[in-house]
């Protein structure tokens, strides 16, 4: 048999799951919520999130992967043979494929937009961003095209195997992304809005903490850690015995936590600058705001506006490339590893799959408007589906498996690299798996299927 890919070094572990978890979702969702819910109480409830309920479910994700050293939904067959169980790693490797099909054509936007930055195009002083940005998803070649551009660089790497592609390319890419928000957050504190928007990130206000608020900061946390869909069972299978498995899981989180809060610090700053700009401004922010507000911020020094936006696009795209990665690589290790294919022929079906129902979420924002399902176009559909269905299903499985099938003595044995490790906090990870998470993530399954109705 062939033998099982391996990262070669901690640290390249560490930044591969923290590639994926680092997303469109840190830079183009979690300012869009923190706008939508009131700032920093937004944030403060989410940090919560993370540590009782993300955290958790990230550690159980680890063990599963880990001690089976395989893709999803065979591990799910070795750990519970014959048993029903096997669904949670079916569910979890559909909504990656779902989720890449449509996270590539917003993908593809980040790519187009970083072009535009660096043309000049988008820093032209008669633009109305809100047409730019209609007339371009609307248009089937630009958008499909750029779409599949983005899928090919994923493929590139995904081919490449777990070493030489995953692993290589997550180490470059992670420190150019840390570099560069670490520089627009430099450029932000020299923006005249702010002192408005670190008082928006930083004052909570709590008088705006709905039910809902809450709930949308679960489901936020969720996402962004990129739990319940292969994709950290699949890196963990690639893990080494000596990886620490909880202090990983922090590691991962803190790197993916600061980068979201760190984007509320570029973008606020940026939105406050401008003066008929509001901070909720809705998932339109970062394609349609964004541009005007770089441009109007920085109206005496065009220069330094193509620059900060040109990077901002990137980061954009650095962050979106690596998730797609850890979403290709979820479906391509289970094609890889049960259907007997050898990983490049893999890859290939996973990525023109994916590609040609990504064809179609891309063209829903034009020729194929009219097609559909409950008022959603397919793209809509397919983001609600997976984010508000799929993956709460799939994390209450996956908490209630670890927490009440699971031999505890296996968990607490991956957990402490067979008792060398001593953990004190086991019982309390026991806990919150067994207890809070289910309970947490059902609210948030009934909120999302509330919505959806
Ligand atoms: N965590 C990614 C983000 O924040 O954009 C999105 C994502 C990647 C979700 C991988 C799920 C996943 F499996």
């Amino acid at each position: 048999m062939e033998k099982h890919a391996n990262f070669g070094s901690r640290m390249g572990a560490i930044f591969a799951a923290a590639g994926s978890a680092v997303g469109l979702g840190n830079v183009w969702r979690f300012p869009m919520e923190v706008g939508n819910n009131g700032g920093a109480a937004f944030i403060l409830v989410y940090l919560l999130c993370i540590l009782l309920m993300g955290l958790p479910i990230m550690v159980s994700e680890f063990v599963i992967g880990r001690h089976t050293q395989s893709n999803m939904i065979e591990a799910f067959r070795r750990l519970a043979p014959g048993r029903w169980w096997r669904f949670i790693g079916i569910l979890g490797i559909l909504a990656a494929f779902v989720i890449l099909s449509y996270y590539i054509v917003v993908s593809g936007w980040t790519l187009y937009y970083t072009y535009s930055s660096f043309s000049g195009v988008l820093m032209d002083k008669d633009t109305d961003y809100g047409v730019f940005f209609g007339n371009f998803v609307a248009n089937p070649w630009l958008s499909v095209l750029f779409a599949a551009f983005f899928m090919l660089l994923a493929h590139i790497v995904i081919s490449r195997g777990v070493q030489g592609g995953i692993e290589k390319c997550s180490k470059v890419m992670m420190p150019v992304l840390l570099l560069i928000i670490g520089l627009l957050v430099l450029c932000a504190f020299s923006m005249p809005g702010i002192d408005e928007g670190l008082r928006f990130l930083l004052k909570p206000d709590f008088s705006k903490l709905t039910v809902s608020a809450v709930l949308s900061a679960m489901g936020q946390a969720f996402y962004s850690l990129s739990l319940a869909m292969g994709c950290l069972c699949t890196y963990a299978s690639y893990f080494g015995p000596k990886t620490r498995l909880m202090s990983s899981a922090a590691s991962v989180a803190a790197i993916d936590t600061f980068v979201a809060v760190l984007s509320g610090f570029i973008v606020f700053p940026a939105v406050f600058s401008v003066p008929d700009v509001e901070a909720n401004a809705g998932p339109g922010l970062v394609f349609q705001t964004l541009p005007y507000v770089f441009n109007m911020a920085f109206d005496s020094v065009p220069w330094l506006g193509y620059l900060f936006s040109g990077m901002f696009y990137i980061l954009l795209f650095l962050a979106a490339l690596t998730s797609a990665i850890s979403l290709h690589e979820s479906v391509t290790a289970y094609v890889h590893e049960n259907w007997h294919m050898s990983r490049k022929k893999a890859a290939t079906l996973v990525s023109v799959s994916t590609m040609s129902l990504g064809v179609i979420c891309s063209l829903s924002f034009g020729v194929l408007s009219g097609w559909t399902v409950f008022g959603m176009n397919v793209f809509d559909l397919f983001d609600s589906v997976s984010s508000k269905i799929m993956l709460p299903i799939g994390g209450v499985l996956i908490a209630l498996f670890v927490g009440w099938y699971l031999d505890r003595k296996l968990v607490y044995m991956e957990v402490t690299n067979n008792g060398t490790l001593s953990e004190r906090l086991f019982g309390v990870l026991m806990f919150l798996i067994r207890w809070v998470a289910p309970i947490a993530i059902m609210s948030m399954f009934v909120k999302g299927v509330m919505e959806m109705l």
